[in-house]
């Protein structure tokens, strides 16, 4: 990085941030659609949207006025008083959501997840389970957040390692092992299972056909609830506004985040008709959930997100997308598995290659192309829902020169 400012700002991160990420040496400044430009000028096509997050892109027209109009009238109300935009926007969540009777919104993923967690708790105990009849099953590879219980919950070690003593009530199984989760509730202990239909920090890994309706069978028949993490692979991403609906199956409980602020922070738990009044007064609360900013932002995103125009255009690009990592493929044979769903696609590197996908976002970035990994062998392609034909083909473009150039490195080395 030549530019002195962009030199200077990277300096300040190395010094004064907290040092659990370690970002690319890239400082963005301003995006428009699924484009960014960094601090020098140099323009990014964004095939990561921010980790699944800027669905809409980029400075959204609608929702800029939306959050330009909320910022001139009322900031904060905390959850003392009632604002218009969460209560509005708690009303659209459940007529979008057929399995919903109420919302909890909250602040991000880890904090929806935090909440159904607890929501299973007082579920259980209020049927008159015992402590250690409240146990969540889970599954490896599984990514649910950072709090102590969601990344209990999260069947990582590498998330956990360090924060012992985690708290206990968790039991971890293969995903899409069906035997494995028949033992799980062989205990006669299990009060939810809870999942991600797209694995995404796992690798982007998708359930299995019919993996979810069996979860959903095993727990109407052991009395336990499904909770479904849609907090990556919701929203739109996957071509429908929930995932789950392309299994055709009814969750007691769906958290979401990322994408329902377009960009603003917001987190969001829907509970059905099973658990929806479980929680009352004093059980649950946060400062900030359902903040009026956030919540105007969302109702916006929402409203696009659950659109035929967006859902059709998440079918097209991500047809293209494949159909261009598959030519690619053919070219560098440098993936074993193309994966995913809808808009979430990872390309799974093959054996020689393991451990290098770090490597390729470095290369993809000097190109100008932002791109993901989901663990050390997975690149994740997660752009905005609405990118353009144009955007797929130059951000595909990019990339074959970024691979090209790994490939050549590769030989080189
Ligand atoms: C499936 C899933 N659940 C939970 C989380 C945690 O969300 P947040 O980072 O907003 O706390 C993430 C974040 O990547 C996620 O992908």
């Amino acid at each position: 990085m030549s530019d002195p400012q962009a030199t200077d700002l990277l300096g300040l991160g190395k010094r004064y941030w907290l040092s659990v990420y370690r970002p690319r040496d890239v400082v963005l400044d301003h995006g428009k659609g699924a484009r960014v430009w960094d601090t020098e000028g140099r323009d990014y096509v964004d095939f990561g949207a921010g980790i699944a997050v800027n669905a809409l892109g980029h400075q959204d027209p609608d929702m800029v006025a939306a959050l330009v109009d909320q910022a001139h009238k009322l900031w904060h109300a905390s959850n003392v008083f009632y604002s218009e935009p969460p209560l509005r926007l708690a009303e659209e969540i459940v007529n979008a959501a057929p399995f919903a009777e109420r919302v909890f919104l909250c602040n991000s993923g880890t904090e929806a997840n935090e909440a159904a967690i607890k929501l299973v708790r007082k579920w259980a105990t209020a049927q008159g389970r015992t402590p250690d009849k409240r146990v969540i099953v889970t599954f490896r590879g599984s990514f649910h957040g950072r709090t102590l219980a969601a990344v209990t919950a999260t069947a990582q070690p590498k998330y956990q390692e360090g924060y012992e003593p985690l708290p206990g009530g968790f039991r971890y199984v293969e995903f899409n092992d069906v035997a494995a989760l028949e033992e799980a509730f062989s205990h006669g202990d299990v009060a939810a299972v809870m999942l991600e239909p797209v694995q995404g920090e796992g690798g982007v890994m998708p359930a299995a056909a019919g993996f979810l309706a069996k979860v959903r069978e095993l727990c109407d028949a052991n009395d336990a609830l499904m909770v479904l993490d849609e907090i990556q692979c919701g929203m739109g991403r996957t071509g429908t506004l929930f995932a789950h609906t392309h299994d055709g199956v009814t969750p007691d409980i769906v958290t979401l985040a990322k994408a329902l602020g377009g960009g603003f922070p917001i987190g969001a738990m829907l509970v059905g008709p099973k658990v929806s009044e479980v929680m009352q007064f004093g059980a649950h609360g946060t400062t900030f959930g359902g903040n009026p900013m956030a919540a105007a932002v969302a109702r916006v995103a929402l409203r696009k997100l659950a659109s035929p125009e967006v859902l059709l255009n998440v079918e097209r690009q991500a047809n293209d997308l494949r159909t261009g990592l598959a030519k690619l493929n053919t070219e560098y044979h440098l993936f074993s598995e193309v994966r995913g769903r809808g808009l979430m696609i990872g390309a799974v590197l093959d054996t020689a290659y393991k451990g290098r996908a770090g490597e390729i976002l470095d290369i993809a970035a000097a190109h100008g192309l932002l791109v993901l990994q989901a663990g050390p062998d997975v690149l994740r392609f997660v752009p905005p829902l609405t990118i353009t034909d144009e955007e797929v083909a130059e951000g595909l473009s990019r990339l074959d020169a970024s691979l090209a150039e790994f490939v050549r490195l590769s030989a080189v080395a």
